[in-house]
């Protein structure tokens, strides 16, 4: 009987597919994936890459950016139920207001958000572009959807923009406690503390480093360092470890697991591709609205 990994390269082959992943993802995906990285990353790839298909294992808002980018492409989600609950958390009613109220306003959407508010935003920033984007920005004013940890980072380190905050947050990175990063430091006092931004201040005003999933890869394989807490989701020890196997990597919590991430296996990869199912679809009018903040985000990333 063909193995579900065969399967998968035959599907690959016959559909002129692409596998991509997110750093979160469970490691035997990431070990099959034609490309791993951050946010920005994978926006960037889907555009660039020559097959008819995408296979996105990711969350809903990374297959709808490759599909509101590539609207020529086949774009596949594996599990149809992989969403991410802070791309839901921000109002197209509040931005309303906001922008009423407000002059000399820029939206700045981060990528995770749905495609829905995309459409009255601004531009789209990752947790890796967004301090480059939002200083090259002429208004002075930001309101920043839908995460306040990362809006509240942003802000920290842009003091010359006056920032309005949303009250959205991941449960994985907000649950992540001062007290937790303080007991991993305690036990391992010669290692780096590694966050995300979507960490609360707190928490990343205790680390060494904080930066994009990607950042804090790159970081942790520069470093002349041996150990590092990690302050964001597990998915991302894979590659940690892959790129550092004599490196020490420590946890601070058990919850620090994205359930929707994990939800992708191998098995829905072969079985999506097979029959074509869960396919990305954005009606042309939110398409045409979205993409301009998702493209001048590539362009002002450059
Ligand atoms: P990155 O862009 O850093 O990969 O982050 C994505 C994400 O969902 C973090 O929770
Ligand atoms: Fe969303 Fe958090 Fe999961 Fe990232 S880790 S996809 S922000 S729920």
């Amino acid at each position: 009987m063909e193995s579900v990994l065969s399967k998968i390269e035959r599907l690959k082959n016959e559909k002129d597919a692409v596998i991509l992943a997110h750093y979160y993802v469970n490691d035997d995906i990431q070990a099959i994936a034609d490309y791993v990285g951050d946010s920005y990353y994978l926006s960037k790839v889907a555009v660039e890459v020559p097959q008819k298909v995408i296979v996105f294992c990711g969350v809903t808002f990374m297959g709808e950016s490759a599909k509101i980018l590539n609207p020529g492409k086949t774009v596949i989600m594996p599990e149809a139920g992989a969403d991410c609950p802070m791309a839901h958390m921000a109002s197209i009613e509040k931005i309303k207001d906001v922008r009423e109220k407000q002059d000399d306003l820029a939206v700045v959407c981060y990528i995770n958000s749905t495609a829905e508010i995309k459409k009255y935003v601004d531009v789209c920033v990752t947790s890796s572009n967004a301090l480059k984007i939002i200083k090259a920005l002429p208004q002075k004013n930001i309101y920043f959807v839908p995460d306040e940890n990362l809006g509240r980072y942003v802000a920290s380190m842009i003091p010359e923009k006056n920032f309005i905050f949303n009250d959205g947050f991941c449960h994985v990175h907000d649950e992540i406690m001062i007290d937790e990063i303080e007991e991993a430091k305690a036990a391992h006092p010669k290692a780096k503390v590694l966050v995300h931004p979507e960490c609360t201040m707190v928490v990343i005003a205790s680390a060494d480093y904080v930066g994009s999933t990607s950042g804090i890869i790159d970081y942790a394989t520069d470093s002349d360092a041996e150990e590092f807490i990690i302050g964001t989701e597990i998915g991302i020890l894979y590659q940690l470890k892959k790129k550092n196997p004599t490196k020490k990597f420590y946890t601070v919590n058990s919850a620090q697991v994205c359930p929707n991430m994990k939800k992708i296996t191998l098995k829905k990869v072969a079985f999506a591709l097979d029959r074509m199912i869960n396919q990305v679809e954005i009606d042309e009018e939110t398409r045409i609205k979205a993409v301009k903040s998702l493209e001048k985000m590539l362009e002002l990333s450059k």
